[in-house]
């Protein structure tokens, strides 16, 4: 044992990652595992994401976006398609009282126009309800793809050359980051996968620039407290060069 030196499996609490990313992948294989329906595998996830929100904000992470429902997830069979969409329901009425209680800041990011007025109204209200909230900042990502982000940015940003507000060769990173989703937010430093796959699946490809990638094959109902811990010691591990040397 060294003293003054961190052990490579304790969190140091000075330099946090500020932005974690979740792509929370394999609620489905976990079912089918145990011979149980995939609706199954998506609550067991949704009870695995208050536990793990609750650790984060514990730790002091500022922000965690969660990959909640992609723009290509409409493609899976309508009944699988309501049912996640019933459950998102739920939990965001329930985040009022659990998570709200937490001082969590809930936020969603995802286009809304698809999504039921039921869906959209409650989005409203327990986005109001924590907004004056100071602690972790949760973002749903929620029928989001980050190909419809960053269109979007480009069509506002033509608006403003369109009404003179603004030069093409004027546009900056900033002005661009300004017109996602995550806007004000630090870009994602540590970004999580589960499930064993390596892949981005169009989570948020401009914010993960220069992020950390983590991969698990565990499958996310069984991704647990000590495996966030694990990742962000990883993380804390790793050295981070953006492009020096
Ligand atoms: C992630 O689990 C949750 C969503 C995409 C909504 P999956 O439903 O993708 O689970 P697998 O990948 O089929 O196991
Ligand atoms: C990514 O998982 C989307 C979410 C976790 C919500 P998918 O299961 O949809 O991704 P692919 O299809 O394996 O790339
Ligand atoms: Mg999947």
């Amino acid at each position: 044992m060294f003293f003054g030196k961190r052990l490579k499996d304790e969190i140091d609490y000075n330099n946090l990652p500020e932005h974690i990313g979740i792509i929370m992948d394999g609620n489905g294989r976990w079912a089918k595992k145990r011979g149980l329906p995939r609706s199954a595998g998506h609550s067991a996830g949704a009870e695995s994401l208050k536990k793990i929100i609750t650790e984060a904000n514990k730790i002091g992470i500022k922000y965690i976006t969660v990959y909640a429902f992609s723009t290509e997830n409409w493609k899976r069979p309508k009944a699988e398609v309501d049912y996640l969409m019933n459950l998102l329901l739920d939990y965001l009425k329930d985040a009022e009282n659990s998570l709200a209680g937490e001082n969590v800041v809930i936020r969603t990011i995802g286009s809304r126009k698809e999504l039921s007025a039921e869906i959209q109204e409650q989005i409203k209200k327990t986005e109001n309800f924590t907004s004056k909230n100071t602690g972790i900042v949760m973002n749903i990502a929620l029928n989001y793809g980050a190909r419809e982000e960053i269109l979007n940015a480009a069509r506002q940003l033509c608006e403003d050359v369109k009404n003179g507000k603004k030069n093409p060769e004027d546009i900056t990173d900033e002005d661009f980051a300004g017109c996602l989703y995550t806007k004000n937010q630090p870009d994602v430093d540590l970004l999580i996968r589960t499930s064993g796959e390596q892949r981005l699946s169009n989570f948020m490809l401009w914010q993960v620039s220069y992020a950390e990638m983590w991969f698990t094959d565990k499958l996310w109902p069984d991704f647990k407290p000590k495996d966030l811990r694990q990742a962000i010691c990883d993380f804390q591990n790793r050295g981070r060069r953006f492009g020096g040397v």
